[in-house]
């Protein structure tokens, strides 16, 4: 699988280095950065061609799934793109920014894939956390056996050596 990755900040450049090291059968071929020295530094690290502009490298032939890891507030529109180019994508936490943001996602990804297998996933690993999933069933216990106070178990992690 051919990966691009938009935004290459902390968790691009993790992403980068996850896919790079790690996931055989991924290779990324494309980062984007409106910081010109963090695309080229990112894109230099794995071997991969820096864009400026993260629609072209959604829309590029060498680019056939997405990772999305800019700012929040580009989440929505950036997601939106990589539906209309068909191509499945990774989204950082939060997905959209506003109730109107989340139904023009949500009504795009019908309209993609219908029933079919997701497009878009949401890189959001606190639900792997089991200290979230025992508070959530705290919420949903009787208020008497609620237990109010959690540790989360995960946390972001340094990038791998
Ligand atoms: N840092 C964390 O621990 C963490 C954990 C989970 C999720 N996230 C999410 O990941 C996303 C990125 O966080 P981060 O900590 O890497 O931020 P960051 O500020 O380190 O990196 C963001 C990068 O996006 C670039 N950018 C700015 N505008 C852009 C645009 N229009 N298109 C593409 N790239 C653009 C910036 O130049 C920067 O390099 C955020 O949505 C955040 O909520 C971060």
């Amino acid at each position: 699988m051919r990966i691009g990755i938009i935004g290459t900040g902390v968790m691009g450049a993790f992403h980068a280095q996850c896919l790079h090291r790690e996931v055989s059968g991924a290779t990324v071929t494309a980062v984007a950065d409106p910081d010109p020295k963090r695309a080229k530094d990112a894109a230099a690290a794995v071997g991969a061609t820096a864009f400026a502009e993260p629609l072209e490298l959604i829309d590029h032939t060498d680019v056939n799934a997405v990772v999305i890891a800019s700012p929040d507030f580009r989440h929505a529109a950036q997601t939106l793109a990589c539906l209309t180019a068909g191509k499945p994508t990774l989204c950082e936490k939060p997905l959209f920014y506003s109730v109107e943001e989340a139904e023009q996602v949500v009504t795009a990804h019908r309209v993609a894939v219908g029933d079919g297998t997701p497009l878009v996933h949401v890189g959001f690993m606190r639900c792997f956390d089991p200290e979230l999933s025992r508070s959530a069933s705290s919420i949903r216990a009787p208020p008497a056996a609620r237990s109010w106070s959690t540790q989360p178990a995960a946390a972001s992690p340094p990038v791998p050596p």
